[in-house]
């Protein structure tokens, strides 16, 4: 480890002597993070890239949606831990701007990409290995959700992460993650047993709930603040087949669909194998709403009492059944259409059925009265079941940093999700999510459904996270934070992203 971040620091120094002409300023970029560009390139050729390469350009729209793409300097594709370590150096001797990005699904401009700055890809880090005893797999931040299920399901085995299978593993964890297993086990970041993590330092440490366990703790929630993530450690659980399916329901069912959201809502604990997300889903082009869920029940018997309010629905479509995680992943994948412009927001109640009312009848009529227009319009909200049990699994698990009250469970924690296809509607959509937003918080606050918790992954820019976490942990992780990178690099090199420093 030394002797990487002595033969890097030599390797600036060089740059910095080099005579003028190796040093070309590119494009629109700081004289510091040419600097850092060049350095990195000497010390790692194969790993960084200018614009114009095959590799700038996959690396850069390596995203789920083209709001994301940048333009950054250069970027670099690191292959090693220490590698991350020496680009923090030269990142650090040059006071260069970069970005991190897993896999690219967090739909907020700027927070794993950056303009003029270095974009560090982590595809490259996609280590995936199952320990000896089968009891946790080990993924490298380079990998999706599909590649983790894939990879578990000869052994009967899954892991806790993305609903949707192209989601990527680092980002998800670093913010919680919402699984199908989440209602028997908790977020997916509970269910970290280790992470390796390299440090502003430069150092290389695991952190576990024995050793560095206040990072351990951090990492849990507290998103990309302290450190980058290299490897990811999940407690594995035998569930070798499933239930699962999408059904979509006519805008006529509203009232037989909403009941059956209620109900799971505050009945869902009774069995907590279950797992539902119902949506309102707007299509503008075709002047209809219609209602979906995803049902899951992990197990072989998909004949479930606590799926049969939707069960027993009539559905337009309904492809619930029999299948394996990785199966209905990779099917639901094919489904999700790539390259639309994208913007989340989230809101969250109690699990009452009047909160669904005031969200759908609110959200229906100024998605209608506001931006039914714009082209390529899809306007959905999602309330995702929150169950006590959920947030007692994270407790007994030793405790995360979003520290939901479990007193007030269970919860809706909805996310509203907007996709259109032209850049010039960019600025109404953004505007009119913050509107309808603020106008479905007052109305569930003035009918006291309100609840506290703003779930980070599923959020839009200027929301208020790490200020709705449990009590003093926001005060605990700035503290975290102040210790294991003193002089803020993840936090002001490294601009995007949920920041704690900055809450
Ligand atoms: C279609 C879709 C479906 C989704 N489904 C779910 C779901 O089922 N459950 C759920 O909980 N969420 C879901 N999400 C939200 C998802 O969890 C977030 O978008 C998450 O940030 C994605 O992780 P990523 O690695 O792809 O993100 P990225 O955009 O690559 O990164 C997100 C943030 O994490 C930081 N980061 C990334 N890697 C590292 C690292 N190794 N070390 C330190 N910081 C890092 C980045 O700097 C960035 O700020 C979904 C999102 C989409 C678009
Ligand atoms: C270059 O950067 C400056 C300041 O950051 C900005 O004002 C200018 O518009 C940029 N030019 C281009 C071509 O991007
Ligand atoms: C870079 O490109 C090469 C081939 O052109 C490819 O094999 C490699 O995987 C790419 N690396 C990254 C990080 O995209
Ligand atoms: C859209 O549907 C509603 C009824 O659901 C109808 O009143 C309205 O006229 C329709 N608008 C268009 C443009 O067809
Ligand atoms: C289904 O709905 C009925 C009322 O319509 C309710 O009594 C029951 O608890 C619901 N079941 C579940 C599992 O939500
Ligand atoms: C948001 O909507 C898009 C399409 O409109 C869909 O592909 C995506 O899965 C949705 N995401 C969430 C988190 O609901
Ligand atoms: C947002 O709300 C403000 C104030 O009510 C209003 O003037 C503006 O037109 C709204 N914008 C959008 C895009 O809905």
């Amino acid at each position: 480890m030394k002797v990487f971040l002595l033969l890097s620091a030599l390797l600036v120094r060089a740059a910095i002597a080099l005579p003028g002409p190796a040093i070309t300023k590119r494009s629109n970029t700081s004289l510091p993070v040419a600097f850092a560009c060049e350095a990195l390139s000497l010390a790692f050729k194969a790993e960084t890239f200018y614009p114009g390469s095959v590799n700038y350009t996959s690396e850069n729209e390596h995203f789920w949606t083209p709001t994301d793409y940048s333009a950054p300097a250069c970027v670099f594709t690191p292959k090693t831990q220490f590698q991350i370590s020496a680009a923090l150096l030269i990142f650090e001797t040059f006071q260069a701007n970069f970005a991190v990005r897993g896999g690219g699904h967090m739909p907020i401009p700027g927070y794993a990409n950056i303009d003029g700055g270095i974009l560090v890809g982590l595809t490259d880090l996609n280590q995936i290995t199952l320990s000896s005893d089968k009891s946790y797999v080990s993924v490298g931040p380079g990998r999706r959700w599909e590649e983790v299920y894939d990879f578990l399901e000869p052994y009967g085995l899954v892991a806790l992460g993305g609903r949707v299978g192209i989601v990527g593993v680092p980002g998800l964890l670093l913010g919680g993650g919402i699984s199908f297993y989440s209602n028997q086990y908790g977020f997916a970041s509970d269910n970290v047993i280790a992470f390796e993590v390299v440090l502003a330092s430069g150092l290389v440490v695991e952190a576990t709930s024995t050793s560095y366990a206040d990072l351990f703790w951090a990492l849990k929630g507290g998103g990309n603040s302290f450190g980058i993530v290299t490897r990811f450690d999940l407690l594995t659980y035998t569930s070798p087949t499933i239930c699962a399916g999408i059904g979509e329901y006519p805008s006529t069912e509203k009232t037989a669909f909403l009941s059956a959201v209620a109900n799971f809502g505050q009945y869902g604990d009774a069995d907590a194998k279950a797992a539902v997300i119902p949506s309102i889903f707007m299509l503008a082009s075709l002047n209809t709403t219609v209602y979906t869920s995803a049902l899951f029940y992990d197990g072989t018997e998909c004949n479930q009492p606590a799926l049969v309010n939707f069960t027993s629905l009539p559905a337009i479509a309904n492809s619930y059944g029999p299948t394996t995680l990785a199966t209905y992943v990779s099917g639901t994948d094919a489904l999700i259409a790539d390259g639309t412009r994208q913007v989340f927001q989230v809101i969250s109640s109690i699990a009452d059925a009047s909160a669904l009312e005031i969200v759908h009848d609110t959200f229906v009529e100024m998605v209608t009265a506001n931006i039914y227009g714009v082209a390529g319009l899809q306007a959905s909200v999602a309330f995702q079941p929150v169950t006590k049990n959920f947030i007692q699994q994270g407790i007994n698990k030793g405790g995360n940093p979003q520290g939901v009250d479990i007193t007030k469970a269970p919860y809706f924690w909805m996310v509203e999700n907007f996709s259109w296809t032209d850049p010039a509607d960019d600025a109404l959509i953004n505007a009119f999510a913050v509107n309808v937003t603020s106008v479905l918080e007052a109305k569930l606050t003035a009918a006291g459904q309100q609840a506290q918790f703003k779930y980070m992954n599923d959020a839009g820019y200027g929301q208020e996270i790490f200020q709705n976490y449990g009590a003093g942990n926001l005060a605990k992780l700035q503290a975290i934070r102040t210790k294991y990178d003193p002089q803020g690099i993840f936090t002001y090199l490294m601009p995007g992203g949920w920041k704690v420093a900055t809450a």
